[in-house]
């Protein structure tokens, strides 16, 4: 069958309060039009992040039941361990409350002024945890992978060449280097084995560790199956222990790629670094054999890993975000291509190029996405990346705007109706306007910062 269903059936329902076009622009004018601000409730269609908005299966409910809430040495930790091993070979895991926990807890053993830690692309949490110990974080992505029409199939990939020119040049003040999996800020793009293999290679040929960022690691390893060369006949959990198998370690948000709505680890083998974490642990988080997690916790991720790893599933998420894609680009909305394991990147600033990027297109797309449906997505451009260091403003290298899809959450009818909202908006794309900032804080500012439509919009559509 051509038919590509969602592979599940819906025992438990949400519903989701419908509004009209005329609240919502009340609602986000009240929200000074930042999409943050507002109650979820309020929302149709949340797109706004992928993490930690993941449908649980029935078995996933059943196993917190299981959770045993013993300070130390309680058996959800040793089934959570153990789920972990089963895909990722490492000898030690330290579970933590979430993905940032687990940065947190390395660059503070790793990291310290002067070192600079390569990645494909750090995601802003792991830049922000490497900055704040005075290292440098550096990405060195493909050329393809910053360009937003380039059909390559990997363009999360290391340039590998400029890694190894790093540590020829600079390798004394570099304590590990980074891959994340799938590349989330340059789009959700996935790494190949081949450049897995070729990064750990040079890594280790001058003395360094590699740790994977795993969030989206299930995703990385479908798109390893279906693009890679050779790879096609292997299991998804086989190709994942080939890609960590290359590595010494990792960081995980389970609130990903673990079907989970909460957690993360670090995994390593080194045996020192692992003691010097799980002191820290124990001072930030908690014993290492709970981390920053309930019991049950642990055992929505143990049981949500066996989930990730199913190929039905798998096919059926690719299937999803591209028939969306798809149907954008038919519609003439520029969208980074290819598409993404984990969301949709529509390019903000070539689908309203009478708005310039300090009048933030991607703010003025994100903003009309409620206003016309009630579809709440993230601006990833001038407002996220825009302010510099002296207060100055500077257009970011895009303007994208983020349809991050959670997992098993929407259906069919769901996307159609995403796909129908922007047909309304594109035929009226001339008349959104663009922003200015009322006011902002001095760092992170996109979630707080409170907005002005620059002129009055047109009524129609929006
Ligand atoms: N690494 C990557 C690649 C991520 O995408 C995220 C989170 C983290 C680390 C941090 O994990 O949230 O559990 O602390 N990304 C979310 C997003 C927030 O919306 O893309 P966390």
């Amino acid at each position: 069958m051509k038919t590509i269903i969602e592979p599940f059936r819906i025992k438990a329902v949400e519903p989701i309060a419908m509004t009209s076009a005329e609240q919502r622009r009340e609602l986000i004018a009240r929200a000074h039009y930042n999409l943050f601000g507002l109650h979820s409730d309020d929302v149709i269609i949340d797109l706004l992040t992928d993490s930690g908005t993941s449908a649980m299966s029935a078995a996933q409910w059943g196993a917190l039941m299981r959770g045993d809430e013993s300070y130390a040495g309680s058996p959800s930790f040793y089934r959570f361990e153990a789920a972990v091993k089963e895909l990722m070979p490492f000898r030690h895991v330290i579970p933590t409350h979430q993905g940032r926990a687990a940065e947190a807890i390395l660059f503070s053993v790793l990291g310290g002024s002067g070192k600079i830690i390569p990645s494909n692309t750090h995601f802003d949490t792991t830049r922000g945890n490497i900055e704040v110990t005075g290292a440098e974080a550096l990405d060195l992505v493909i050329a393809e992978g910053r360009d937003p029409r380039s059909l390559h199939p990997f363009k999360g990939n290391m340039d590998v060449e400029r890694l190894e020119q790093l540590l020829v040049e600079r390798g004394e003040h570099v304590p590990v280097v980074m891959l994340t999996v799938t590349n989330n800020a340059g789009g959700g793009q996935p790494v190949s084995l081949d450049n897995v293999r070729r990064t750990a290679e040079v890594a280790r040929r001058h003395g360094k560790k590699l740790f994977i960022d795993g969030c989206r690691f299930a995703e990385n390893a479908y798109f390893i199956k279906l693009r890679e060369p050779g790879q096609a006949a292997r299991s998804v959990p086989d190709i994942v222990r080939e890609m960590f198998g290359y590595a010494d370690g990792m960081t995980m948000s389970a609130k990903k790629d673990a079907f989970a709505n909460i957690g993360g680890w670090l995994a390593l083998n080194d045996d020192e670094l692992a003691a010097a974490a799980r002191r820290r642990l124990i001072l930030t988080e908690g014993f290492p054999t709970y981390g920053g997690l309930a019991g049950r916790d642990l055992e929505a991720i143990a049981q949500g890993l066996s989930e990730i790893v199913d190929e039905n599933y798998l096919r059926y998420r690719a299937a999803s975000n591209e028939y969306i894609g798809e149907r954008l680009v038919a519609l003439g909305v520029p969208i980074v291509l290819p598409v993404g394991g984990h969301a949709v990147f529509v390019d903000a600033r070539e689908f309203l190029p009478h708005i310039p990027p300090l009048e933030y297109p991607g703010q003025s797309l994100a903003v009309a996405l409620y206003e016309c449906g009630g579809i709440r997505a993230c601006e990833i451009g001038t407002v996220m990346f825009g302010r510099q260091p002296d207060g100055s403003e500077r257009p970011a290298a895009m303007d994208l705007v983020r349809l991050a899809m959670p997992r098993r959450v929407y259906t069919q009818s769901h996307a159609d109706y995403i796909v129908e909202v922007f047909a309304e908006i594109a035929a009226t794309r001339e008349s959104l306007s663009g922003y200015r900032i009322a006011s902002q804080p001095d760092v992170l500012r996109h979630f707080t910062a409170e907005f002005e439509p620059l002129r009055r919009r047109a009524a129609a559509g929006v």
